[in-house]
């Protein structure tokens, strides 16, 4: 048995088990046997060369030590594979569709502070740009109303970084989570963040060059929102007129998400805010589902990282 060809290699790293037909996990053993029967047929048909193999090897140890997985998997579309996956699900069960979900990335941080109803994200800073206010509410698929749900933020700095992950900003920074009032209301005052590109001289980049692709992601604000009975929802909205908004690294552009700029000339009630002058606003509503369990009501990251 000691010499063996490729398939016959192949059978034996699929079969080899110390306890029988009983031994491991059989989906886990199935998904594996996939995707290493897949890497051989790849190795075979493109001819990979040692060198080659090692120097992807050496790539992916570096990738994880760069703590970047998260943002290789939204740059070839594994992220926006798993929502297209998702509404497919919703539409087979005939679910009544609420606010287009969108990928979370992997820069949420949880435990944001909390406020009731209306939050600064900028901290009181004026001259951080141009003011802007997002309100609304949030609301069932029934149209109804969802009080003291919970909406949770996170946008990047003027830099295009984002607070934890760049230890320059202060804990917490551009980080907030709203509790709705009694009508579902919620409003926050920050500065409208830029775009920004993945990060130069990584792992990422270097594939990305390789590929010939841009790694730059249109103005965007994420949210994961959720409420009593109702699924909790991922999703960003992305702020109009952005060079890259129909070309984004990540694929995370959706119909339904580009929100409209609009200018507030009187400030009058808004100045619980700090409000006195002119503002941009977006008036947004979050649809939420029904929640079909337990499990989806609650506002769990899908890339969880707890703030130390
Ligand atoms: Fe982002």
């Amino acid at each position: 048995m000691a010499e063996i060809n490729a398939a016959q290699l192949l059978e034996l790293v699929n079969s080899r088990r110390v306890d029988g037909d009983s031994g491991g996990d059989a989906r886990v053993r199935a998904i594996t046997a996939r995707i290493v029967g897949d890497l051989f047929r790849t190795i075979d048909e493109f001819d990979v060369q040692p060198d080659e193999f090692w120097a992807a090897v050496k790539w992916l140890t570096r990738l994880g030590q760069a703590d970047m997985v998260g943002l290789i998997t939204a740059g070839l579309g594994f992220d926006r594979l798993l929502d297209i996956r998702l509404d497919e699900a919703d539409l087979a069960a005939g679910r009544a569709a609420g606010t287009p979900r969108a990928i979370e990335g992997p820069l949420y941080v949880a435990g944001a502070p909390l406020s009731r109803h209306e939050v600064r994200l900028d901290d009181g800073n004026e001259a951080r740009g141009a003011p802007f206010v997002m309100e609304g509410q949030v609301i069932g698929t029934d149209g109804q109303p969802v009080p003291h749900a919970v909406v949770d933020i996170w946008h990047c700095n003027e830099s295009g970084r984002y607070s934890h992950f760049d230890p320059s900003q202060p804990a917490y920074n551009l980080r907030r989570r709203i509790e709705t009032d009694e009508l579902g209301r919620y409003r926050f005052r920050s500065f409208l963040p830029p775009g920004y590109a993945i990060p130069p001289d990584s792992p990422v980049s270097e594939l990305f060059a390789l590929l010939g692709r841009h790694g730059n992601r249109p103005a965007h604000i994420h949210f994961l929102v959720s409420g009593s009975g109702k699924r909790a929802l991922t999703t960003q909205v992305n702020i109009p007129g952005d060079t890259y908004l129909d070309d984004d690294f990540a694929f995370a552009t959706r119909d339904g998400l580009v929100v409209a700029l609009e200018p507030v000339q009187d400030s009058a009630g808004y100045e619980s805010l700090g409000l006195h002058q002119p503002f941009t606003r977006i008036r947004f509503d979050f649809r939420l589902q029904d929640a079909g369990s337990e499990r989806e009501a609650i506002p769990a990251s899908r890339y969880q990282t707890v703030m130390a």
